[in-house]
Protein backbone atom coordinates (compact mmCIF):
# COMPACT_ATOMS: atom_id res chain seq x y z
CA UNK A 1 0.00 0.00 0.00
CA UNK A 2 1.03 3.36 -0.98
CA UNK A 3 1.11 5.89 1.88
CA UNK A 4 0.65 9.25 1.07
CA UNK A 5 2.03 12.00 3.60
CA UNK A 6 0.09 15.15 4.68
CA UNK A 7 1.62 17.68 2.52
CA UNK A 8 3.63 15.73 1.21
CA UNK A 9 6.97 16.42 3.53
CA UNK A 10 9.52 13.47 3.52
CA UNK A 11 8.35 13.19 7.75
CA UNK A 12 4.95 13.63 6.93
CA UNK A 13 3.80 10.22 8.07
CA UNK A 14 2.51 10.76 11.75
CA UNK A 15 0.94 14.33 10.67
CA UNK A 16 -2.95 15.02 9.92
CA UNK A 17 -2.70 18.45 8.66
CA UNK A 18 -0.32 20.12 6.45
CA UNK A 19 2.14 22.98 7.56
CA UNK A 20 0.94 26.50 8.03
CA UNK A 21 2.53 28.21 4.83
CA UNK A 22 4.32 31.06 7.21
CA UNK A 23 5.66 28.34 9.34
CA UNK A 24 7.17 26.27 6.20
CA UNK A 25 9.00 29.33 4.80
CA UNK A 26 9.90 30.16 8.80
CA UNK A 27 11.52 26.82 9.47
CA UNK A 28 13.21 26.86 5.93
CA UNK A 29 17.13 26.82 5.64
CA UNK A 30 16.90 25.98 2.00
CA UNK A 31 17.71 29.56 1.42
CA UNK A 32 20.81 29.86 2.76
CA UNK A 33 22.00 26.10 3.32
CA UNK A 34 22.29 25.27 -0.51
CA UNK A 35 25.28 26.86 -0.74
CA UNK A 36 26.57 23.17 1.02
CA UNK A 37 25.24 21.14 -1.76
CA UNK A 38 28.71 19.72 -2.90
CA UNK A 39 29.10 18.73 0.86
CA UNK A 40 25.64 17.48 1.17
CA UNK A 41 26.03 15.10 -2.43
CA UNK A 42 30.01 14.45 -1.39
CA UNK A 43 28.73 12.82 2.19
CA UNK A 44 25.75 11.11 0.81
CA UNK A 45 27.94 9.50 -2.11
CA UNK A 46 30.13 8.02 1.27
CA UNK A 47 27.27 7.03 3.26
CA UNK A 48 26.04 4.97 -0.08
CA UNK A 49 29.15 3.70 -0.58
CA UNK A 50 29.22 2.85 2.99
CA UNK A 51 25.91 1.24 2.85
CA UNK A 52 26.60 -0.95 0.17
CA UNK A 53 30.04 -2.35 1.83
CA UNK A 54 28.15 -3.72 4.81
CA UNK A 55 25.61 -5.17 2.71
CA UNK A 56 22.61 -3.00 3.60
CA UNK A 57 22.13 -1.59 0.09
CA UNK A 58 22.82 -3.61 -3.35
CA UNK A 59 25.94 -2.50 -5.75
CA UNK A 60 22.73 -1.81 -8.27
CA UNK A 61 21.37 0.83 -5.56
CA UNK A 62 24.96 2.24 -5.02
CA UNK A 63 25.34 2.79 -8.50
CA UNK A 64 21.95 4.38 -9.04
CA UNK A 65 22.62 6.26 -5.93
CA UNK A 66 26.15 7.60 -7.14
CA UNK A 67 24.76 8.71 -10.72
CA UNK A 68 21.85 10.02 -9.71
CA UNK A 69 23.61 12.46 -7.18
CA UNK A 70 26.19 13.29 -10.05
CA UNK A 71 23.36 14.28 -12.14
CA UNK A 72 21.85 16.41 -9.41
CA UNK A 73 25.18 17.86 -9.05
CA UNK A 74 26.14 18.97 -12.02
CA UNK A 75 22.33 20.18 -12.95
CA UNK A 76 23.07 22.56 -9.52
CA UNK A 77 26.17 23.87 -11.05
CA UNK A 78 24.31 24.81 -14.44
CA UNK A 79 22.01 26.64 -12.58
CA UNK A 80 18.90 24.18 -13.33
CA UNK A 81 18.31 22.93 -10.36
CA UNK A 82 14.79 24.13 -8.28
CA UNK A 83 14.96 24.66 -5.08
CA UNK A 84 11.73 24.21 -3.26
CA UNK A 85 10.96 25.92 0.05
CA UNK A 86 8.54 23.29 0.97
CA UNK A 87 11.42 20.75 1.02
CA UNK A 88 13.00 22.77 4.09
CA UNK A 89 16.42 22.23 3.69
CA UNK A 90 19.26 21.13 1.41
CA UNK A 91 18.98 17.80 2.35
CA UNK A 92 15.84 17.38 1.75
CA UNK A 93 15.85 18.89 -1.46
CA UNK A 94 18.49 16.83 -2.92
CA UNK A 95 17.46 13.42 -1.58
CA UNK A 96 13.64 14.17 -2.89
CA UNK A 97 14.80 14.94 -6.23
CA UNK A 98 17.02 11.59 -6.13
CA UNK A 99 14.16 9.59 -5.29
CA UNK A 100 12.00 11.20 -8.01
CA UNK A 101 15.00 10.23 -10.78
CA UNK A 102 15.95 7.03 -9.31
CA UNK A 103 12.77 5.55 -7.50
CA UNK A 104 12.75 3.48 -4.36
CA UNK A 105 17.06 3.05 -4.23
CA UNK A 106 16.72 7.04 -3.48
CA UNK A 107 14.37 6.09 -0.41
CA UNK A 108 16.92 3.71 0.94
CA UNK A 109 19.83 6.37 1.44
CA UNK A 110 18.50 7.78 4.24
CA UNK A 111 19.27 4.31 5.89
CA UNK A 112 21.11 4.19 9.35
CA UNK A 113 21.44 8.53 8.81
CA UNK A 114 19.93 11.24 9.84
CA UNK A 115 19.54 14.90 8.86
CA UNK A 116 21.49 16.06 12.30
CA UNK A 117 24.50 14.22 11.46
CA UNK A 118 24.28 14.66 7.58
CA UNK A 119 24.25 18.51 8.61
CA UNK A 120 27.15 18.53 10.80
CA UNK A 121 28.81 16.34 8.64
CA UNK A 122 28.30 18.69 5.70
CA UNK A 123 29.47 21.45 8.04
CA UNK A 124 32.64 20.30 8.80
CA UNK A 125 33.49 19.30 4.74
CA UNK A 126 32.51 23.19 3.95
CA UNK A 127 34.52 24.86 6.75
CA UNK A 128 37.60 22.46 6.05
CA UNK A 129 37.74 23.73 2.52
CA UNK A 130 37.17 27.50 3.47
CA UNK A 131 40.12 27.10 6.26
CA UNK A 132 42.19 26.15 3.40
CA UNK A 133 40.98 28.81 1.19
CA UNK A 134 41.79 31.22 4.31
CA UNK A 135 45.28 30.20 4.97
CA UNK A 136 46.19 30.12 1.22
CA UNK A 137 45.29 33.92 1.39
CA UNK A 138 46.98 34.44 4.42
CA UNK A 139 49.87 33.01 2.91
CA UNK A 140 50.06 35.37 -0.13
CA UNK A 141 49.36 38.44 2.27
CA UNK A 142 52.33 37.04 4.76
CA UNK A 143 54.76 36.31 1.82
CA UNK A 144 53.83 40.03 0.59
CA UNK A 145 54.57 41.55 4.26
CA UNK A 146 58.01 39.69 4.05
CA UNK A 147 58.63 41.52 0.42
CA UNK A 148 58.28 45.11 1.85
CA UNK A 149 60.36 44.03 4.97
CA UNK A 150 62.69 42.82 2.71
CA UNK A 151 62.43 45.70 0.62
CA UNK A 152 62.85 48.26 3.68
CA UNK A 153 64.56 46.95 5.91
CA UNK A 154 66.50 50.07 6.34
CA UNK A 155 63.95 52.78 5.83
CA UNK A 156 63.20 54.77 8.70
CA UNK A 157 59.97 55.89 10.76
CA UNK A 158 59.11 56.68 13.93
CA UNK A 159 57.89 53.75 16.84
CA UNK A 160 54.88 55.15 18.52
CA UNK A 161 53.94 54.39 22.13
CA UNK A 162 50.90 56.21 23.11
CA UNK A 163 50.61 57.09 19.78
CA UNK A 164 53.32 59.61 20.63
CA UNK A 165 56.41 59.30 19.12
CA UNK A 166 59.00 56.74 21.41
CA UNK A 167 61.78 55.77 19.35
CA UNK A 168 63.13 55.35 15.89
CA UNK A 169 62.41 51.94 14.20
CA UNK A 170 62.75 50.49 10.36
CA UNK A 171 59.83 49.81 8.17
CA UNK A 172 60.96 46.61 7.58
CA UNK A 173 60.72 45.36 11.56
CA UNK A 174 57.64 47.13 11.55
CA UNK A 175 56.30 45.16 8.88
CA UNK A 176 57.47 42.26 10.86
CA UNK A 177 55.38 42.54 13.64
CA UNK A 178 52.35 42.28 11.31
CA UNK A 179 53.96 39.09 10.13
CA UNK A 180 54.09 37.60 13.58
CA UNK A 181 50.41 38.61 14.52
CA UNK A 182 49.24 36.48 11.13
CA UNK A 183 51.79 33.50 11.47
CA UNK A 184 49.78 33.20 14.76
CA UNK A 185 46.20 33.68 13.28
CA UNK A 186 47.63 30.99 10.65
CA UNK A 187 48.13 28.67 12.97
CA UNK A 188 45.54 29.17 15.16
CA UNK A 189 43.04 28.34 12.12
CA UNK A 190 45.47 24.68 11.50
CA UNK A 191 45.00 23.95 14.84
CA UNK A 192 41.14 24.13 14.34
CA UNK A 193 41.17 22.48 11.14
CA UNK A 194 42.30 19.57 13.02
CA UNK A 195 39.28 19.92 15.20
CA UNK A 196 37.00 20.55 12.48
CA UNK A 197 38.45 17.04 10.45
CA UNK A 198 35.85 14.51 12.79
CA UNK A 199 33.31 12.89 11.04
CA UNK A 200 29.78 13.19 12.55
CA UNK A 201 28.43 10.99 10.34
CA UNK A 202 27.06 7.34 11.73
CA UNK A 203 25.96 9.18 14.46
CA UNK A 204 22.65 9.18 13.24
CA UNK A 205 19.68 11.41 14.63
CA UNK A 206 21.76 11.07 18.28
CA UNK A 207 22.29 7.41 19.31
CA UNK A 208 23.63 6.17 16.50
CA UNK A 209 22.27 3.40 14.17
CA UNK A 210 20.93 -0.66 14.50
CA UNK A 211 22.61 -0.81 11.03
CA UNK A 212 25.95 -2.50 10.77
CA UNK A 213 27.60 0.74 9.60
CA UNK A 214 31.53 0.74 9.18
CA UNK A 215 32.39 4.35 10.10
CA UNK A 216 35.62 4.33 10.30
CA UNK A 217 35.39 3.69 6.11
CA UNK A 218 32.77 6.73 5.53
CA UNK A 219 35.75 8.50 7.24
CA UNK A 220 38.54 7.81 5.34
CA UNK A 221 36.24 8.44 2.02
CA UNK A 222 36.06 11.41 3.08
CA UNK A 223 39.40 12.27 4.63
CA UNK A 224 38.12 13.05 7.76
CA UNK A 225 41.03 12.26 9.88
CA UNK A 226 38.45 10.20 12.06
CA UNK A 227 34.67 9.43 13.27
CA UNK A 228 33.14 11.52 16.16
CA UNK A 229 33.85 9.31 19.78
CA UNK A 230 30.43 9.82 21.17
CA UNK A 231 27.34 10.20 19.10
CA UNK A 232 25.34 12.73 21.29
CA UNK A 233 28.29 15.23 20.98
CA UNK A 234 28.71 14.46 17.19
CA UNK A 235 25.16 15.79 16.49
CA UNK A 236 24.75 18.65 19.19
CA UNK A 237 28.14 20.56 19.38
CA UNK A 238 28.72 23.37 16.75
CA UNK A 239 31.96 24.28 19.06
CA UNK A 240 34.38 23.64 15.74
CA UNK A 241 32.66 26.39 14.20
CA UNK A 242 32.71 28.68 17.05
CA UNK A 243 36.04 28.03 17.19
CA UNK A 244 36.85 29.17 13.43
CA UNK A 245 34.78 32.37 13.89
CA UNK A 246 37.11 33.28 17.02
CA UNK A 247 39.90 32.80 14.79
CA UNK A 248 38.63 35.00 11.81
CA UNK A 249 37.61 37.18 14.60
CA UNK A 250 40.99 37.88 16.05
CA UNK A 251 42.52 37.66 12.36
CA UNK A 252 40.48 40.92 11.44
CA UNK A 253 41.50 42.57 14.79
CA UNK A 254 44.62 42.22 13.43
CA UNK A 255 43.76 43.71 10.37
CA UNK A 256 41.66 46.02 11.75
CA UNK A 257 44.50 47.57 13.63
CA UNK A 258 46.62 47.70 11.21
CA UNK A 259 44.19 48.95 8.71
CA UNK A 260 43.93 52.09 11.35
CA UNK A 261 47.40 52.30 10.79
CA UNK A 262 47.28 52.67 6.90
CA UNK A 263 44.33 55.17 7.73
CA UNK A 264 47.04 57.53 9.46
CA UNK A 265 49.47 56.87 7.50
CA UNK A 266 47.77 57.65 4.28
CA UNK A 267 46.35 61.26 5.72
CA UNK A 268 48.13 64.48 5.05
CA UNK A 269 48.98 64.78 8.69
CA UNK A 270 51.22 61.44 8.95
CA UNK A 271 51.58 61.25 4.92
CA UNK A 272 54.02 58.72 5.44
CA UNK A 273 52.48 56.12 2.66
CA UNK A 274 50.57 56.07 -0.50
CA UNK A 275 47.87 53.46 -1.54
CA UNK A 276 47.79 52.48 -4.82
CA UNK A 277 44.62 54.22 -6.08
CA UNK A 278 42.97 51.40 -7.26
CA UNK A 279 42.37 50.91 -3.46
CA UNK A 280 41.01 53.87 -2.85
CA UNK A 281 37.75 55.83 -3.76
CA UNK A 282 37.36 59.63 -4.14
CA UNK A 283 34.35 62.16 -2.79
CA UNK A 284 31.47 63.10 -5.03
CA UNK A 285 31.82 66.50 -3.39
CA UNK A 286 35.49 67.48 -2.97
CA UNK A 287 37.68 66.33 -5.66
CA UNK A 288 40.63 66.95 -3.73
CA UNK A 289 39.53 63.65 -1.54
CA UNK A 290 41.50 60.42 -1.69
CA UNK A 291 40.00 57.70 0.85
CA UNK A 292 41.27 54.71 2.19
CA UNK A 293 38.11 52.70 1.85
CA UNK A 294 39.78 49.15 1.94
CA UNK A 295 41.76 49.78 5.30
CA UNK A 296 38.27 51.49 6.66
CA UNK A 297 35.85 48.68 4.95
CA UNK A 298 38.27 45.82 6.55
CA UNK A 299 38.57 47.63 9.62
CA UNK A 300 34.54 48.26 9.54
CA UNK A 301 33.63 44.43 8.58
CA UNK A 302 36.14 42.96 11.85
CA UNK A 303 33.23 44.42 13.52
CA UNK A 304 30.70 41.98 12.40
CA UNK A 305 32.37 39.19 12.23
CA UNK A 306 33.28 39.81 16.47
CA UNK A 307 29.22 40.24 15.92
CA UNK A 308 29.20 36.55 14.34
CA UNK A 309 31.10 35.15 16.89
CA UNK A 310 29.37 36.55 20.17
CA UNK A 311 26.06 35.92 18.63
CA UNK A 312 27.33 31.69 17.85
CA UNK A 313 28.44 31.51 21.82
CA UNK A 314 24.98 32.62 22.57
CA UNK A 315 23.24 30.89 20.33
CA UNK A 316 24.81 27.55 21.69
CA UNK A 317 24.77 28.30 25.63
CA UNK A 318 21.29 27.60 25.99
CA UNK A 319 21.00 24.10 24.22
CA UNK A 320 20.68 20.64 26.27
CA UNK A 321 21.82 17.81 24.22
CA UNK A 322 21.70 16.47 21.60
CA UNK A 323 20.65 18.22 18.83
CA UNK A 324 18.08 21.45 18.32
CA UNK A 325 16.50 23.15 15.69
CA UNK A 326 18.11 26.35 17.09
CA UNK A 327 21.24 24.67 14.85
CA UNK A 328 20.48 25.82 11.89
CA UNK A 329 20.86 29.38 12.79
CA UNK A 330 24.61 28.41 12.85
CA UNK A 331 24.88 28.84 8.93
CA UNK A 332 24.35 32.22 8.10
CA UNK A 333 27.03 33.97 10.87
CA UNK A 334 29.42 31.01 9.92
CA UNK A 335 28.80 31.87 5.95
CA UNK A 336 29.12 35.97 6.81
CA UNK A 337 32.23 35.08 8.12
CA UNK A 338 33.80 33.33 6.00
CA UNK A 339 32.98 35.88 2.83
CA UNK A 340 33.99 38.65 5.05
CA UNK A 341 37.18 36.83 5.98
CA UNK A 342 37.76 35.71 2.50
CA UNK A 343 37.36 39.17 0.97
CA UNK A 344 39.76 41.20 3.44
CA UNK A 345 42.50 38.82 3.20
CA UNK A 346 42.04 38.90 -0.31
CA UNK A 347 42.13 42.86 -0.22
CA UNK A 348 45.20 43.13 2.17
CA UNK A 349 47.20 40.80 -0.23
CA UNK A 350 46.66 42.49 -3.06
CA UNK A 351 47.29 46.07 -1.52
CA UNK A 352 50.58 45.48 0.97
CA UNK A 353 52.96 44.87 -1.73
CA UNK A 354 51.39 47.61 -3.76
CA UNK A 355 52.11 50.35 -0.93
CA UNK A 356 54.17 52.90 -2.20
CA UNK A 357 56.55 54.45 1.15
CA UNK A 358 57.41 58.20 1.47
CA UNK A 359 60.74 57.05 3.28
CA UNK A 360 61.83 61.18 3.49
CA UNK A 361 58.71 61.92 5.48
CA UNK A 362 59.41 59.26 7.60
CA UNK A 363 62.84 59.58 7.67
CA UNK A 364 61.77 63.28 8.99
CA UNK A 365 59.52 62.20 11.38
CA UNK A 366 61.79 59.63 12.93
CA UNK A 367 64.67 62.54 13.61
CA UNK A 368 61.59 65.00 15.42
CA UNK A 369 60.17 64.44 18.59
CA UNK A 370 62.60 63.51 20.96
CA UNK A 371 62.68 59.81 19.19
CA UNK A 372 66.63 59.03 20.26
CA UNK A 373 66.36 60.97 23.91
CA UNK A 374 66.63 56.99 25.51
CA UNK A 375 69.72 56.70 23.28
CA UNK A 376 71.56 59.63 25.16
CA UNK A 377 70.37 58.50 28.33
CA UNK A 378 71.85 55.18 27.11
CA UNK A 379 74.97 57.14 26.33
CA UNK A 380 75.39 58.34 29.64
CA UNK A 381 74.93 55.29 31.36
CA UNK A 382 77.60 53.89 29.25
CA UNK A 383 79.76 56.56 30.22
CA UNK A 384 78.78 55.73 33.96
CA UNK A 385 76.20 57.69 34.90
CA UNK A 386 73.78 55.61 36.72
CA UNK A 387 70.26 55.33 34.59
CA UNK A 388 68.11 57.11 36.58
CA UNK A 389 70.88 60.33 36.72
CA UNK A 390 70.60 60.06 33.24
CA UNK A 391 67.10 59.82 32.81
CA UNK A 392 67.44 63.34 34.74
CA UNK A 393 69.69 64.74 32.89
CA UNK A 394 68.01 64.26 29.57
CA UNK A 395 64.82 65.34 30.95
CA UNK A 396 65.88 68.65 30.96
CA UNK A 397 67.79 68.29 27.43
CA UNK A 398 64.57 67.65 26.17
CA UNK A 399 63.56 70.75 28.37
CA UNK A 400 65.98 72.88 27.33
CA UNK A 401 65.15 71.65 23.14
CA UNK A 402 61.50 72.58 23.63
CA UNK A 403 61.87 75.93 24.90
CA UNK A 404 63.86 76.74 21.90
CA UNK A 405 62.19 74.96 19.55
CA UNK A 406 65.05 72.61 18.41
CA UNK A 407 65.62 68.65 18.43
CA UNK A 408 68.58 67.17 20.81
CA UNK A 409 70.71 66.84 17.41
CA UNK A 410 70.30 70.52 17.11
CA UNK A 411 71.81 71.72 20.95
CA UNK A 412 75.40 72.41 20.62
CA UNK A 413 78.24 70.51 22.32
CA UNK A 414 78.48 73.24 24.52
CA UNK A 415 74.74 73.23 25.87
CA UNK A 416 74.65 69.16 26.07
CA UNK A 417 78.24 69.31 28.20
CA UNK A 418 76.43 72.02 30.44
CA UNK A 419 74.34 69.34 31.37
CA UNK A 420 76.80 66.79 32.09
CA UNK A 421 80.59 66.83 31.99
CA UNK A 422 80.61 62.98 30.48
CA UNK A 423 78.96 64.42 27.11
CA UNK A 424 81.70 64.16 24.08
CA UNK A 425 81.67 64.80 20.40
CA UNK A 426 80.77 60.95 19.65
CA UNK A 427 77.40 61.88 21.26
CA UNK A 428 76.17 63.64 18.20
CA UNK A 429 75.65 59.82 16.42
CA UNK A 430 73.72 58.32 18.99
CA UNK A 431 71.27 61.34 18.47
CA UNK A 432 70.41 60.44 14.53
CA UNK A 433 67.81 57.42 13.79
CA UNK A 434 70.06 56.16 12.06
CA UNK A 435 72.44 55.83 14.99
CA UNK A 436 69.28 54.42 17.11
CA UNK A 437 68.17 51.70 15.06
CA UNK A 438 70.97 50.25 14.52
CA UNK A 439 72.43 50.13 17.64
CA UNK A 440 69.08 47.86 18.90
CA UNK A 441 71.22 44.49 16.86
CA UNK A 442 70.00 42.06 19.11
CA UNK A 443 67.63 39.26 18.41
CA UNK A 444 64.28 40.21 17.53
CA UNK A 445 65.49 44.01 17.57
CA UNK A 446 64.86 46.40 14.66
CA UNK A 447 68.09 47.05 13.49
CA UNK A 448 68.35 46.74 9.48
CA UNK A 449 70.94 43.94 10.09
CA UNK A 450 67.94 41.77 12.32
CA UNK A 451 65.35 42.94 9.95
CA UNK A 452 67.50 40.74 7.52
CA UNK A 453 67.95 38.27 9.53
CA UNK A 454 64.62 38.13 10.37
CA UNK A 455 62.68 38.34 7.20
CA UNK A 456 65.33 35.16 6.34
CA UNK A 457 63.97 33.09 9.56
CA UNK A 458 59.99 34.13 8.22
CA UNK A 459 60.48 32.71 4.68
CA UNK A 460 61.44 29.67 6.16
CA UNK A 461 58.57 29.64 8.86
CA UNK A 462 56.07 30.15 6.31
CA UNK A 463 56.27 26.38 6.00
CA UNK A 464 54.92 25.80 9.43
N1 LIG B 1 18.30 22.39 8.40
C1 LIG B 1 18.69 21.73 9.57
C2 LIG B 1 19.88 22.46 10.22
O1 LIG B 1 20.44 23.24 9.59
C3 LIG B 1 19.09 20.32 9.27
C4 LIG B 1 18.92 19.38 10.42
C5 LIG B 1 17.49 19.28 10.73
N2 LIG B 1 17.23 18.25 11.67
C6 LIG B 1 16.03 18.11 12.23
N3 LIG B 1 15.89 17.13 13.06
N4 LIG B 1 15.06 18.94 12.02
O2 LIG B 1 20.21 22.26 11.37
Amino acid sequence: MKHKSAGGKLWGGRFTESTDAFVESFTASVEFDQRLYRYDIQGSCAHARMLCKVGVISAAERDAILGGLDQIEQAIERGEFEWSVSLEDVHMNIEARLTAMIGDAGKKLHTGRSRNDQVATDLRLYLRDQIDAACRELLRLQEGLLTVAEREFDTLLPGFTHLQVAMPVTFGHHMLAWFENLQRDRQRLLECRARVNVMPLGAAALAGTSFPIDRHYTAELLGFDRPAENSLDAVSDRDFVIEFCACAALLLTHLSRFSEELILWASTQFDFVDLPDRFCTGSSIMPQKKNPDVPELVRGKSGRVIGNLVGLLTLMKGQPLAYNKDNQEDKEPLFDTVDTLLGCLRAFADMIPAIRVKADNMRLAAATGYSTATDLADYLVRKGVPFRDAHEIVGAAVRLGIDSKRELSELSLTELQALSGNIEQDVFRVLTPEGSVSSRNHFGGTAPQQVEAAVERARKRLGN
